[in-house]
């Protein structure tokens, strides 16, 4: 039930207009998890990704250019480390993009974050994906302000939708960025509402203060 309420949501109110969503392109898919690490959503989805792209189409195109040439196409993104292991990646990968969690880990510039969110996003692989949205959508409901990550991988686990992971993991990151946010969170639009631990404890919803989730 609470699967299926957080999927009806997600079809009404998820921001499935994201490119990147709408490919299965999975180097258009591994670039964009990566430019998203420390860039805001917007700014990624008109500039960085579409002009970026267009440089550098494929993995291939990507592997093949000079790295100033695409330390320049990053110009604005800041972070150049970034630039440089998506470049080594690329010459890595081009011939054939892994498709295993453990593979991916392997590769300079991915960690768990970015192969999860790969296996999820690119591969719709049956994996859980946490990134500070859906750590905050955890902790608060289940009410846990202080999770090692241990224990938020296991809720993460115990929580996903094993016949729709992957919209699953979308759903839950648009709730932490849309509904579920730091400041006054839209409780009472929240699909999950009824079964979260932690809408019962409103001082960890401080009105004021920033939130301890
Ligand atoms: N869709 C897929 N991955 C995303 C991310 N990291 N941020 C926002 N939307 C996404």
């Amino acid at each position: 039930m609470m699967h299926s309420k957080l999927l009806e949501w997600y079809k009404n109110y998820g921001r499935h207009e994201l490119p990147w969503r709408n490919t299965d392109n999975i180097y258009h898919i591994y670039l964009s998890e990566i430019m998203l690490q420390q860039t805001q959503v917007s700014r990624v989805r008109d500039e960085f990704y579409p002009n970026f792209l267009e440089k550098f189409p494929t993995l291939k195109a990507l592997a093949d250019a000079k790295e100033e040439d695409v330390l320049a196409a990053w110009s604005g993104l800041g972070y150049y480390s970034r630039a440089r292991n998506l470049h080594k990646t690329a010459k890595l990968t081009h011939k054939n993009f892994p498709t295993e969690y453990e593979e991916l880990l392997q590769l300079p510039g991915i960690g768990s974050y970015t192969a999860s969110a790969v296996c999820s996003f690119g591969y719709h692989q049956n994996v859980v994906v946490i990134d500070t949205n859906i750590k905050r959508v955890l902790k608060r409901f289940y009410a846990l302000p202080n999770p090692s990550d241990k224990e938020l991988a296991d809720k993460a686990q115990k929580l996903l939708n094993h016949k729709e992971p992957r919209a699953h993991n979308l759903a839950l990151m648009d709730l932490g960025s849309l509904i579920c946010i730091p400041k006054e969170p839209s409780c009472e639009s929240c699909p999950l509402r009824e079964s979260c631990q932690g809408k019962s404890e409103p001082e960890l919803y401080s009105k004021t203060k920033k939130t301890q989730y």
